[in-house]
């Protein structure tokens, strides 16, 4: 049977999370709760010469009061065993490190209460001049970048010789482009209660993109066997790569809990998550292109700036995407970092890909109009087979096609080839294109299986839904696994007594999790004897006996050694520039997206929509800078943090090639929760500039930028 996979299902959690009765992390009814809030510092770097908190102790309604003197306790983190966000344990001892800083904690009867005692803590600090401009920051050589699967990877590359052949190519390219620093801004803000049982049993309620990764780091903070440690996830309200491993504030609350003996919930005020729960760091990246006349690469230089947090190397690994997307036989790829006194940044959809193709896919577009090419010809002449960093050849790529069909999709070919030669109400017009790709992870992953007497399935596994539809497309494999409708099937994700579920990062999810349902479903099938799942059931009924189980595992092998795994896509772009006040509005937007087989129509077609919104707002609005005086964020809540509304977006149509990858999954499915954004805010540019014949090279396009230059 295969009739589920492919189809457009509506998303499983979509009517209990449009009716107010799916439950997120802070809306646990627990008795006996109390309420933690964050104290943070005031300054951006220094140290706290005396911090009172007697007046905090004695308002109405206050327990305790935590600051550096009275931390809770909390063990080292094993460096094998822990992940964390930020690696400096809260309260550790009196340094404020950035504006924002967690520096205590005031716990209350009430969660008023609990802000009230916060806003009495007394701080006399002894600061110091902060480094919170980018140009003031000292740069050095990266580190190895943490990628979305957990593992360390290179990201330098030189082959070569590319200052030579730079100098004597046909045709050369050199651009500096910056974007500016971006808050994640899920809606639900992070929030977490933790509920010790017992002395030795703790339940933590908290959104988290890796659930056991988070059980295992909780259990090693707090000295607990790993099983004493429950994490429940249930509903996420969107995190893009800040809610992948703990924060500084969970791990307080954590311990807090565990002194005070009482269910204990911290939220973090959308304020305090501007500065304290990650961003994504602005960069500022060198391109260098050389080419031949007919358009072939032959050198790239692609060099890239980003800022850490004086806590965490987390460099923005803008470099990383470039080896995959074009070929040139000379190439030179360096990430540079440098500490500042900001929070720490973390990952962010796509990290590193979505600067790093803005900057590589606005250079290409400068190329193609310097060598008077098709920048979609451009693109074919130069993409490559085969990884030019990892040296394997790609699966299922597909990107001629991407561009082919949305060409044809979009009338690429009638527009016309001069810079501001189209007008609609007297506005400029512009039309723009830019290639996406994104890496295909994958990850292990078990899962339940559980068929009973009714005919109706049960699906566990601790892997989550971060919003993304993994609850649907898991109902969806075992649908058609089974040959049961889909209604038949409940799900149930995010809680650490489930089956390894691996983790919602890197665009990872689907990818890992179905496989392993499908193998447990056919596990099921088979303890059954049965040719299908309603005889399975019938043979329940029939013997009382209640119900078929299996669990099983699926994970990546030998293939990774073969191949390199990779999605593709390409963006097109037609906005209108009003440039006697700056005013870009995007009018079409098709993308093309080969992401291997699609399992749900709907929700696939939604991350791409989510992604170049995401995308828009990078390319037009979001945008946060520090105060150079006070080292503060200021951007502090979704008012200031301008980002896309419903009367920015236009329709967006999304068209999948659907090639299914069996090489890298028995679904034959890749990741879709990141390709949608990357390419976004260079095709923008790349059609403000055919509009205006201005290039714009700074993030976000705001109207200051389309009038001055
Ligand atoms: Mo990631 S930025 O959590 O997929």
């Amino acid at each position: 049977m295969n009739q589920v996979i492919g189809a457009s299902v509506s998303r499983k959690d979509g009517q209990a999370k449009v009716t107010g009765t799916a439950i997120y992390s802070a809306e646990h009814q627990i008795p006996d709760l109390i309420y933690g809030c964050l104290v943070t510092a005031t300054i951006a770097s220094g140290r706290i010469r005396a911090i009172d908190t007697r007046e905090a102790e004695q308002a109405s309604g206050a327990i305790a009061v935590f600051t550096h003197r009275n931390a809770p306790q909390v063990f080292n983190p094993n460096e094998n065993i822990s992940r964390l966000s930020e690696s400096r344990l809260p309260l550790s001892d009196d340094r404020v490190h950035y504006a924002g800083q967690i520096i205590g904690l005031a716990v209350a009867d009430t969660f008023e209460r609990a802000r009230e005692a916060a806003h009495l803590v007394r701080v006399e600090y002894e600061p110091q001049a902060p480094i919170v401009e980018a140009n003031k920051a000292t740069y050095v050589p990266a580190p190895q970048w943490l990628g979305e699967d957990l593992t360390y990877e290179q990201i330098d590359v030189n082959t070569g010789n590319v200052t030579t052949v730079l100098a004597s190519a046909a045709t050369q390219i050199e651009a500096v482009y910056t974007t500016s620093m971006e808050l994640h801004a899920p809606m639900e803000p992070h929030a977490i209660i933790t509920h010790w049982q017992s002395p030795d049993m703790v339940t933590i309620y908290e959104p988290t993109q890796a659930v056991l990764m988070s059980q295992r780091t909780y259990a090693d903070l707090l000295g607990l066997p790993t099983e004493r440690v429950r994490i429940v996830s249930t509903y996420i309200g969107g995190a893009f790569g800040c809610k992948f491993l703990p924060w500084p504030h969970s791990i307080l609350c954590a311990a807090a809990a565990r002194e005070l003996n009482r269910p204990l919930k911290v939220v973090v005020s959308r304020r305090q998550m501007t500065a304290n729960t990650g961003h994504r760091s602005e960069t500022e990246q060198t391109l260098r292109l050389g080419a031949l006349a007919d358009g072939k690469l032959q050198a790239i230089e692609h060099t890239a700036k980003s800022i850490t947090s004086p806590l965490e190397d987390f460099p923005e690994a803008c470099t990383i995407i470039t080896p995959a997307m074009y070929a040139a036989p000379n190439m030179r790829l360096s990430q540079e970092l440098a500490v500042m006194n900001v929070g720490s940044p973390t990952f962010m959809r796509a990290p590193g890909e979505c600067p790093g193709m803005w900057a590589l896919e606005s250079a290409m577009d400068e190329l193609a109009w310097s060598l008077n090419i098709d920048p979609i010809q451009l693109r074919l002449i130069n993409q490559t087979d085969q990884h030019q960093r990892k040296n394997l050849p790609f699966s299922a790529k597909y990107f001629a096609e991407c561009l082919e069909v949305g060409a044809k999709q979009f009338g690429w070919q009638d527009r016309p080839l001069q810079v501001r030669s189209l007008t609609r109400d007297g506005k400029l017009v512009g039309l723009g294109m830019a290639s996406t790709t994104f890496p295909g992870y994958r990850g292990s992953t078990s899962a339940k299986v559980r068929l009973l007497p009714d005919g109706t399935a049960h699906v566990m596994s601790a892997g989550n839904d971060m919003g993304t539809g993994a609850y649907t497309v898991v109902a969806m494999t075992a649908a058609e696994t089974l040959g049961i409708a889909v209604d038949k099937i409940r799900v149930e994700l995010g809680d650490s007594t489930l089956p390894d579920g691996g983790v919602a990062g890197g665009s990872q999810m689907t990818a890992s999790l179905t496989p392993a349902v499908k193998l447990a479903c056919e596990a099921v099938l088979r303890q059954a004897q049965a040719q299908s799942a309603q005889q399975a059931s019938e043979q329940l009924k029939q013997s009382g006996r209640a119900a078929f189980e299996a669990t099983a595992s699926a994970a990546p092998g030998e293939e990774l050694e073969k191949f390199a795994f990779q999605s593709w896509g390409a963006h097109f772009c037609e906005l209108t520039v009003d440039e006697a006040i700056g005013r870009v509005q995007i009018t079409r937007w098709v993308s093309v997206i080969n992401a291997g087989r699609i399992l749900n129509a709907k929700t696939a077609a939604s991350q791409i929509r989510g992604g170049v919104i995401m995308g828009i707002g990078t390319a037009l609005m979001e945008e946060g800078h520090f105060d150079p005086n006070t080292g503060y964020p200021v951007v502090y809540d979704l008012a200031t943090y301008h980002y896309p509304t419903h009367a920015d977006i236009p329709r967006i149509d999304v068209t999948f090639i659907g090639e299914p990858d069996f090489n890298f999954n028995p679904m034959g499915v890749r990741g879709i929760g990141e390709i949608g954004i990357n390419g976004v805010s260079a095709a923008i540019a790349n059609a403000i500039y055919h509009a205006t014949g201005k290039r714009i090279r700074s993030l976000p396009i705001t109207p200051d930028k389309i009038i001055s230059v």
